[in-house]
């Protein structure tokens, strides 16, 4: 089998569909470089000195774990220098990561999500980093928070590394979605998905049923129909998956179908659901849709949302087509 590497995946997708500048290019091999480096930390764990908390809390009022930490830094420092990026921002950060004036400035912005599902690092379930990539505005001197309130459409890649029994990097520059598998003994990324197509029929679901109480009347309907599986009005039986890490739930969508929720509830009205608009949602709404998928929030597609804030929550429906309709739809009547 021949074996092609990010590197000329990058550099023929350029040539074919002029789509990736050197600078984008070099922005996603910096990119992926940083979650090798994420990576070979994770596989360490208790012998790296990498599990646990950090015993501080990020802007989100949630306890960082030592990962997410050392994730942020890794991702940060291998960014700065390069000249491809006008600033960062990050879902462990309270403001955005303008690059340093000792580097020269680039045309781009980058967004992270430096580890996603934190509940599942110290107990060595998959885990993951989300990233989104934004051009900065014409004409940008001082990047600010402002730049970065654009929606999801204007993406121009995003991704996600997932840190399981493989590691994988999958990636969309919106044409189409790669899956590319780490060469551990190499230290190389190989395509080893090409094209990838989220499967139209499911039979399954994902969401973290203990809120269920809290649930609005649309979810508790849609998900009730499903439960009365062969004989209910869906006439056939589901299956659940939760893994608790976004990455891992939607990489098991990518591959075989389903739909993943994360809706907003009445806990907290204030709080439109969880997850991370910028650093979750957007991102895996770009590869979902570039998969043939689809993601809302229960009300129009997430890639529409103007958005108004930096670590602003949504919440979040996405996978097989039908079934985000459906979802969709009971939250219309
Ligand atoms: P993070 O670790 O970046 O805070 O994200 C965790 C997210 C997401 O990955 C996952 O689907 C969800 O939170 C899990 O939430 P529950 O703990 O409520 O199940
Ligand atoms: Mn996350
Ligand atoms: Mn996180």
């Amino acid at each position: 089998m021949k074996r092609i590497s990010l590197t000329q995946y990058l550099v023929e997708e350029q040539r074919l569909h002029d789509n990736i500048p050197a600078s984008l290019r070099l922005l996603i091999e910096v990119v992926a470089r940083a979650c090798k480096t994420i990576s070979h930390s994770v596989g360490k764990g208790a012998l790296g000195d990498i599990l646990g908390s950090a015993d501080t809390e990020n802007i989100q009022g949630e306890v960082q774990k030592k990962l997410d930490v050392i994730s942020n830094e890794i991702l940060l420092e291998a960014n700065e220098w390069g000249g491809h990026l006008a600033a960062m921002a990050s879902e462990e950060m309270e403001s955005i990561h303008p690059i340093p004036n000792r580097y020269p400035m680039g045309e781009y912005m980058l967004l992270f999500d430096p580890l996603d599902g934190s509940s599942n690092i110290d107990v060595n379930v998959s885990i993951g980093t989300i990233f989104s990539v934004l051009k900065a505005p014409e004409g940008m001197s001082q990047p600010t928070e402002q730049d970065f309130m654009q929606p999801g459409s204007q993406q121009v890649a995003a991704g996600y590394a997932v840190y399981g029994p493989q590691t994988m990097l999958v990636l969309t520059t919106g044409n189409g979605v790669n899956c590319f598998t780490l060469d551990r003994e190499m230290g190389s990324w190989v395509l080893t998905q090409k094209g990838m197509r989220i499967p139209e029929e499911t039979k399954e679901f994902s969401i973290n049923m203990s809120n269920q109480r809290h649930w609005y009347p649309p979810v508790q309907r849609y998900i009730a129909e499903m439960l009365e599986g062969k004989t209910g009005p869906r006439a056939k039986d589901f299956n659940m998956r939760w893994i608790a890490s976004m990455v891992a739930d939607v990489h098991r969508i990518l591959n075989r179908g389903g739909i993943f929720m994360y809706p907003a509830d009445a806990r907290d009205p204030s709080q439109p659901g969880k997850l991370r608009l910028m650093y979750e949602a957007n991102p895996m709404a770009m590869i979902v849709e570039q998969a043939g998928g689809a993601a809302t929030d229960g009300k129009g597609r997430i890639l529409d949302i103007p958005p108004a804030k930096l670590h602003q929550r949504v919440p979040v429906f996405l996978g097989s087509k039908s079934e985000v309709e459906r979802v969709t739809g009971y939250h219309a009547e």
